[in-house]
């Protein structure tokens, strides 16, 4: 892949926003956002460095800059919801991070009437218009936030040089439920990549500043970079699917692409026709369970013999194997694997490559577990969702503009847009 000619410096990343704006909450009431889908063709592109891995981390996180003066705040990437929240002291029930790190809102709290809470309260509607706007979202595992909305500033630093401070509505979560034995959000809070109206990626293309478009590249040894605009698209050697739509036309909630076929070592399985959502909040690959079951048989017959016997006392995932000695690395491991690949048929021959690196971890324990999930676990027997560890050393990009998510593999490693 050649983008050497559109190549920036990470560094550019690293400066530090240190700028200072007076009457802010002025401002921020009198900005109102305007949810547009204008195509904005001198929109500029900017970048974050990512932290984090599959395993034992468990989430991929960027570092926010968020109000006036502008404090940091780590956020776990998740193109699989919109709404990007913080935890908040507005004061907080079932935060999970020191008080003096939460956010607070003062004063900019978005109204009910607002178009933006529109987006989050479907299913109440606004009863007292310059009331505040509450919202509520559910994750898997029963977790979710409740709070409310606000509008601060998130002062970007774009490829071409120009310091922006958008002003950008997320939640103020202040009630926080984490039941049973999943554990706590670890990160401060949520960012919000989805293809919805309330998603950062649409409130900045809203305002003209970025194509309708993100993308990241997670790396297999932790890190990696997260794009928001067009111009990190590799021009070659991208596999494009279309993201799926309604029967009427609309394109569907979360990015959802398919129908794609399963092949296990390049060769046609019972598996087809799979609906899958691509989310990078997600660590683990999660298949409906019918699937599941023949991914793991399929596994199984073929292992038979290599040395690897079943493990029920690693308790890191549902099914991992042992070896002979203690595993150290994948490197181990990864040849008595087959490789996966999931085949879409639209457009035919669209393949997204499922190497033993990108479904199997070695645990702390010295084991190899499948890190191919079956969705019963989250309760979603029919789900079909790409996590982190199926997206690692890929750019994968969602394209909102063209309503088409691609994945690309650089050669070798990759530390920043600028070595594709
Ligand atoms: C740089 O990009 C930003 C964001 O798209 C845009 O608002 C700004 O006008 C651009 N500046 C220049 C000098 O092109």
């Amino acid at each position: 892949m050649d983008v050497k000619s559109r190549g920036i410096s990470l560094f550019l990343l690293l400066s530090i926003f240190s700028t200072s704006f007076s009457d802010t909450d002025q401002v921020l009431n009198s900005e109102k956002l305007t949810l547009s889908t204008t195509v904005h063709s001198h929109a500029s592109s900017f970048v974050f460095q990512i932290k984090g891995n599959v395993y034992p981390i468990g989430y991929y996180s960027v570092s926010l800059a968020i109000g006036n003066p502008a404090k940091f705040y780590d956020l776990d990437i998740d193109t699989g919801s919109d709404l990007t929240w913080l935890q908040c002291d507005a004061p907080c029930k079932g935060c999970t991070i020191p008080q003096n790190q939460l956010y607070k809102p003062r004063g900019n709290v978005v109204i009910c009437e607002d178009p933006l809470c529109a987006e989050v309260q479907s299913a109440f509607p606004c009863t007292v218009a310059n009331g505040q706007c509450d919202y509520e979202v559910h994750y898997a595992h029963r977790v979710s936030s409740l709070g409310v909305l606000v509008r601060d500033f998130i002062p970007v630093k774009f490829t071409n040089g120009s310091l922006q401070l958008p002003i950008l509505g997320f939640g103020c979560g202040y009630d926080l439920t984490h039941p049973g034995h999943n554990p706590p959000p670890s990160t401060p809070g949520v960012l919000g990549l989805g293809n919805g109206k309330t998603s950062i990626v649409f409130q900045l293309h809203s305002l003209g500043l970025i194509r309708n478009v993100v993308g990241h590249y997670l790396s297999g040894r932790g890190g990696g970079f997260l794009f928001f605009g067009d111009q990190f698209i590799p021009q070659s050697g991208v596999d494009w699917t279309p993201m799926l739509q309604s029967s009427s036309g609309q394109v569907q909630q979360n990015y959802r692409t398919g129908p794609a076929d399963l092949l296990f070592d390049g060769k046609p399985t019972s598996v087809k026709d799979l609906e899958l959502i691509f989310d990078s909040g997600s660590s683990y690959t999660y298949f409906n369970s019918i699937a599941h079951k023949v991914l793991v048989d399929l596994i199984t017959n073929d292992i038979k013999g290599k040395l690897l016997i079943r493990e029920t006392a690693d308790s890191s995932l549902p099914i991992c194997w042992k070896g002979l000695k203690a595993l150290k690395s994948l490197h181990d491991v990864t040849g008595n694997f087959k490789p996966l690949v999931l085949s879409f048929t639209k457009p035919k021959n669209s393949l997204l490559q499922v190497p033993p690196e990108a479904y199997l971890i070695v645990t702390e324990h010295g084991n190899v577990c499948l890190g191919i999930l079956d969705a019963t676990e989250i309760g979603r027997e029919n789900i079909n969702i790409i996590g982190d560890i199926s997206l690692q050393d890929k750019i994968v990009i969602y394209d909102n503009e063209k309503h088409q998510i691609g994945w690309a593999s650089p050669n070798g490693k990759c530390d920043g847009p600028s070595k594709l």
